[in-house]
């Protein structure tokens, strides 16, 4: 589904990716791991054609997406659900507009049939309680989920990107939002998740990388990671104490 060929990336002078390569199937479930500024945010958005690479191909679904036309990328992107680092609501919608924004933007749907598909997507979530709050007015936890419920209402997805889905969340809360990510691809659904918190990584992907000075430095799976002899990645899961 997702394939990068030897891509080579730089905003302006600054060299962010060297000849990453690798592919990921439509239903695996991946967390790619690394440092803050290490271009994990970068490959989503190249993903999605966001940005283009100096160099190499990126294939989505068997097309090389590479020199696609802002039209064509629609449609690329629209395989997606994408939560982004930011989560990016509208403050001056409340929950179920943030909501129902996407639906109105990118489907046919009938007001009413909006109004029942919001409610759904809500309940999905869990925060049908909180439709008529304005997002300032929702805590942490909250805001990832209606940010998740959003990206839920955009599309039919194929794969779900998630960009530091649980970051800046406490522990129970990050835990709730793990959960979600696993119970939205419980039908078989992949992943691609890019965060520094491994803990959660490893709640919610089967399959790690590791981002390291543009490079793919690891790519295996639990076991491989948790036995890994790199010292950025014994760093990095130190914090499992296990
Ligand atoms: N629009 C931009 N223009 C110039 N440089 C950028 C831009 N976006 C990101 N960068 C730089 O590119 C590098 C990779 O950024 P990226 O956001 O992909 O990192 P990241 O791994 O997602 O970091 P974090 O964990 O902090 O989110 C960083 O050094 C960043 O400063
Ligand atoms: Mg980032």
């Amino acid at each position: 589904m997702i394939v990068f060929d030897k891509v080579w990336f730089s905003y302006n002078t600054q060299q962010v990716l060297k000849d990453v390569s690798f592919s990921i199937n439509e239903n695996e479930r991946v967390a790619i791991l690394g440092g803050s500024g290490e271009g994990k945010t970068t490959i989503l958005k190249l993903i999605l054609g966001i940005v283009r690479p100096d160099s190499g191909e990126i294939v989505i679904d068997g097309e090389n997406i590479t020199s696609k036309t802002e039209e064509d990328l629609r449609e690329v992107r629209m395989k997606f659900s994408i939560v982004f680092q930011e989560g990016a609501l509208f403050d001056s919608l409340n929950v179920k507009e943030n909501v129902a924004f996407c639906l109105r933007e990118y489907s046919k749907l009938s007001e009413d049939e909006i109004d029942r598909k919001v409610r759904e997507i809500l309940r999905i979530v869990d925060v049908e309680h909180a439709m008529e709050l304005m997002t300032d007015e929702l805590s942490g936890g909250m805001h990832r989920r209606v940010a998740i419920a959003r990206s839920l209402a955009a599309s039919e997805p194929r794969m779900f990107l998630y960009d530091e889905a649980t970051t800046g969340l406490d522990p129970i809360n990050a835990d709730n939002i793990c959960r979600l990510i696993l119970d939205l691809c419980k039908n078989g659904k992949g992943l691609v998740i890019v965060t520094h918190k491994v803990l959660d990584a490893i709640k919610v992907a089967n399959r790690f990388m590791f981002l390291k000075e543009g490079m793919i430095i690891f790519d295996g799976d639990r076991d491989k990671l948790l036995h890994s002899t790199v010292s950025e990645i014994q760093m990095f899961i130190s914090e499992l104490n296990i």
